[in-house]
């Protein structure tokens, strides 16, 4: 049993950890700096991973333009974005880590990333993305193997996308990340090598019963009859949040919706998406739906 645990809890750290604590007040000085700037947020390049209310900038991009938020392999340039943020450029660039992109990614009232993995567009790089909370809140989450993790300031943080599914929701005011995609470099594995995760930062999701589904089923059915079918997709997709479900769970259940439906072109258009989100995605899929 005990080894057990020593195992799982092994196996989460490399999934997602606190690299460094960053000096007292860091989240604080970027914060104001954005707030200063009066930012022209641009909603989010994935707009099928999102909900509502997600809306992301580069700051380093690789050509230098702040409203490119698709990220691909390259050497970035810093965009106009970040040339607004000084005292920020400076501790990005402190950090010592071979960055591929930077962005600033929102999240306002109830807005969230659907479950997905990344990185599967792009190279084998071996590559992670870091977080840094700019501005948060305790009813933030980011959401994996089963668990909630808030994100708490004045932290660098590291998320493995690649391998691990993760979703995140946001239940609480304006939610800001700077999130850097890094080639593994040495300084990147130095800080690895001090990794924390404490225990009470993780909570369980409840293990969801075939009651709660159909529960949810049945909901979402009755949206969709009352001609809001968004809403219908979106209360399903949130079940991620708040259950326990095996992998794919929550785009299953959308699918299951059309399936009871009978609407046989959107029972395919979400096993697409299943396989886009959790294995493969295409550069080209990704630009085509952004536009
Ligand atoms: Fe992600």
């Amino acid at each position: 049993m005990h080894s057990y645990n020593e195992e799982s809890s092994k196996n989460y750290l490399s999934a997602i950890s606190r690299l460094k604590l960053l000096e007292e007040g860091t989240s604080k000085i970027i914060s104001d700096e954005i707030e200063a700037a009066n930012l022209d947020w641009r909603n989010f390049s994935y707009s099928e991973y999102v909900s509502q209310g997600v809306y992301s900038l580069s700051l380093l991009s690789s050509d230098g333009d702040g409203s490119n938020t698709l990220i691909k392999d390259c050497k970035p340039k810093p965009t106009e974005v970040l040339n607004k943020l000084p005292k920020t450029a400076e501790i990005l660039n402190n950090l010592g880590l071979d960055f591929m992109w930077a962005r600033l990614n929102l999240l306002g009232p109830n807005a969230c990333l659907w479950e997905h993995r990344d990185y599967s567009e792009l190279d084998n790089r071996e590559k992670l993305r870091l977080h840094i909370p700019v501005k948060t809140n305790d009813n933030a989450y980011l959401i994996l193997e089963g668990k909630k993790v808030h994100l708490h300031k004045d932290g660098l943080w590291k998320l493995n996308p690649a391998d691990f599914v993760h979703g995140a929701v946001n239940e609480g005011e304006d939610r800001i990340h700077i999130v850097l995609d890094c080639y593994v470099n040495d300084n990147l594995r130095n800080l690895i090598k001090d990794e924390y995760l404490d225990e009470s930062w993780l909570a369980d999701l409840k293990k969801p019963t075939t009651a709660d589904f159909n529960d949810k089923l049945i909901n979402a059915l009755r949206l969709y009859q009352g001609d809001r079918k968004r809403d219908a997709e979106e209360l399903l997709l949130r079940t991620y949040y708040h259950f326990n479900h095996q992998e794919g769970g929550s785009l299953d259940l959308v699918r299951e919706m059309y399936h009871l439906l009978g609407k046989k072109e959107e029972v395919n258009l979400w096993e697409s998406r299943k396989t886009r989100f959790l294995k493969q995605e295409t550069y080209e899929n990704l630009t085509a739906a952004a536009v």
